[in-house]
């Protein structure tokens, strides 16, 4: 059985992208999901001080093994001023130091969620547009606008139209997991 690592880029304990994320890693059947908590990889802010010091920190090692164990990765990112959340970018700075092929080339679901109309389509461009240069694999998109009003925690995506669109980036993501 193929394995799915999950997480929301996010540090929130009620993250709306965590909970877009495990909805979307239960919707693939032929898949396990491992469900990552960013807070579990909190690590001091990187600096290349840090690194010459001390070297790479052991939870980006930690973080690294668990994307190499995944046959394909679903993310949500949490929106902050436009970009990353700080908590995401600290672990990203530190795991791109082991290799330039951050995701190690596995297919890739970026979703991104927030209460508002443009749904974090801001980071998650922004992400798409970083990952796809050295990505060598499928890289599935979608953005869930208003979350309050387009999710239920029984429904999960209640928009016919957005429901469709997810599910079209879903079959590309899990087709590519198929075939990896
Ligand atoms: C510091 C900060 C900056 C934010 N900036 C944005 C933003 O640029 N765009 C946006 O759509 N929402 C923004 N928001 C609102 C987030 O979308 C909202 O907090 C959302 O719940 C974050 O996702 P999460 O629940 O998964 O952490 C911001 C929230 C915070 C706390």
């Amino acid at each position: 059985m193929k394995k799915i690592l999950a997480f929301g880029a996010s540090n929130s304990k009620q993250s709306i992208n965590k909970i877009l994320t495990e909805y979307t890693a239960k919707q693939v059947s032929e898949a396990s999901y491992e469900l990552l908590d960013l807070n579990d990889f909190e690590m001091p802010i990187f600096s290349v001080d840090r690194e010459e010091k001390s070297g790479i920190h052991s939870l980006a090692v930690k973080f690294k093994a668990a994307i190499k164990e995944a046959d394909g990765i679903i993310i949500s990112f949490a929106e902050h001023n436009g970009a990353y959340s700080a908590a995401f970018k600290n672990i990203y700075d530190w795991v791109s130091r082991l290799g330039r092929d951050v995701w190690e080339s596995k297919p890739l679901f970026l979703l991104a969620t927030s209460p508002g109309e443009r749904g974090a389509q801001g980071v998650l461009e922004l992400a798409h547009s970083r990952y796809k240069h050295s990505h060598k694999n499928t890289i599935a998109t979608f953005s869930l606008p208003s979350f309050n009003q387009n999710f239920s925690a029984d429904k999960g995506i209640t928009d016919e139209a957005l429901k469709s669109a997810f599910n079209e980036q879903l079959s590309v993501f899990v087709e590519a997991l198929k075939n990896n």
